[in-house]
């Protein structure tokens, strides 16, 4: 099994070009299935959720081809309604493709997604919104069985700005009767990207990066290119990355605006950052300022998806921080290991302390979700000593090339096969 080996201590410095964001690039090609069109696509990461997007792709019938980071999809040979199980299974945010098929076809059978290691991840505002749109649900044996040859656009009023129930939306209106507005929608700049890519080829979507957003139905959708928006998420793993080693980096190709929660507490942490309006140099203190209080939120708060990361670095901050991950009920896999490596760390329900220490210690550990494989990436570039780190094929599901970016910025790290 592959495993990652770090010996910390090394200073970061250089420049990094942030890839194309995940968290987009997986809602848009999930989009591509609508209007049985052409779509090519570029800045698209190569990631391991990408590609298992692609092959969910390729299995309902599309011709894809991909050529470094463009990718080009022709939905028009679509011929199959049921999502390959194992698929579906192996990245739970496929479900933002009943959406899409009920959108296409009008039908979908998809297997009922796991829960996943940060929580239970119900989809019952999926399933509330698809059906208020007049989509028939049956649920059984682990399938969910989905018709609606005629959506109808409605109000949707959501409990919680849900994400992907916005994205799922989204993409169950755009050929619905008549318009649909999501109100308490999720404002993260993903659905803006969705939003844009749709309107590209021909959608009428309105509102995307605010709590309403309307969409009004169209009967097609045009042949279209886009230039996927940079990942705000790898782009804040590497700002902690220097953070964490009294670095020097510099990220090209980045989207400020996305990044001022994150920007907000790593100056409280006591970072230097300059920025302009796509790039950004971020310089790491001698001592890391511990922080009152880090609270998840949804957008524009500070990012659950960064909550691990930052939770690494306050491991050596001076003096007490706290953490609150208000987003999932299950997203402090990552504490344990990161106590392995020296950290003082409690936890008290959806809330860490944390008790920053001298120095942490390189220890072998195990990655148990995306995001906080990534913490111990980080942990293990300041730790004194070597860090092994196993399991990193969740690593791998969102960040590219990304020991060999650290490499090039001066980290002493190898993939071991
Ligand atoms: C998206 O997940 C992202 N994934 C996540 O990133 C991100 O952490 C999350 O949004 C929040 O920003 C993708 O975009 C592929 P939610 P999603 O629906 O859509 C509860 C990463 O590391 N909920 O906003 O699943 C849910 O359980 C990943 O890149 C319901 O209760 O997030 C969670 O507690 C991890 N019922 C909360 O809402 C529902 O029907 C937020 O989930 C739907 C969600």
């Amino acid at each position: 099994m592959e495993k990652l080996i770090l010996y910390g201590g090394n200073r970061l410095t250089g420049e990094v070009s942030v890839s194309g964001a995940k968290n987009a690039i997986l809602p848009i090609l999930a989009a591509t299935v609508i209007g049985g069109n052409e779509s090519t696509i570029f800045n698209v990461p190569k990631l391991r959720d990408v590609e298992v997007m692609e092959e969910i792709l390729i299995a309902l019938g599309c011709n894809i081809k991909r050529v470094d980071n463009m990718m080009w999809v022709d939905s028009k040979p679509l011929n199959q309604i049921k999502i390959p199980d194992e698929l579906a299974r192996e990245m739970r945010s496929s479900i933002i493709l009943m959406g899409a098929m009920l959108s296409r076809c009008g039908e979908v059978i998809i297997s009922y997604p796991g829960g996943c290691e940060i929580g239970p991840r119900p989809i019952d505002m999926h399933l509330k919104a698809l059906k208020d749109l007049g989509a028939e649900i049956e649920e059984s044996h682990g399938f969910i069985y989905s018709k609606g040859k005629e959506l109808k656009g409605t109000e949707i009023q959501l409990d919680y700005p849900s994400v992907g129930a916005t994205e799922n939306i989204i993409l169950a209106a755009i050929k619905a009767k008549g318009t649909t507005i999501i109100r308490n929608a999720a404002r993260e700049p993903e659905i803006v990207d969705l939003q844009n890519y749709l309107n590209k080829a021909g959608a009428k979507i309105n509102g995307a990066g605010t709590s309403i957003v309307i969409i009004e139905g169209v009967d097609q959708l045009e042949n279209v290119t886009y230039n996927t928006m940079p990942d705000r998420i790898v782009a804040g793993t590497y700002m902690i990355a220097s953070a964490i080693t009294k670095g020097e980096i510099i990220l090209k190709n980045v989207i400020i605006d996305h990044l001022q929660g994150v920007i907000a507490k790593l100056k409280e942490a006591g970072c230097l950052i300059y920025s302009d309006e796509n790039s950004l140099k971020i310089i790491g203190p001698e001592k890391i300022n511990s922080i009152e209080m880090v609270q998840t939120l949804p957008y524009p708060g500070f990012p659950t998806d960064m909550q691990a990361q930052i939770m690494a670095l306050l491991s050596i901050a001076n003096g007490t921080s706290i953490i609150s991950e208000t987003v999932f009920e299950n997203r402090f896999k990552h504490v344990e290991e990161l106590i392995r490596m020296g950290a003082n760390i409690k936890t008290f329900g959806k809330v860490a302390i944390i008790k920053g220490v001298k120095e942490l210690t390189g220890a072998k550990t195990t990655a148990k979700d995306l995001r906080g494989g990534a913490s111990l990436v980080l942990a293990g570039l300041a730790a004194k000593g070597k860090t092994e780190i196993e399991n990193i094929y969740h690593i791998k599901r969102g960040y590219e090339n990304f020991h060999n970016t650290l490499r090039e910025l001066g980290a002493h790290i190898e993939l071991v096969k």
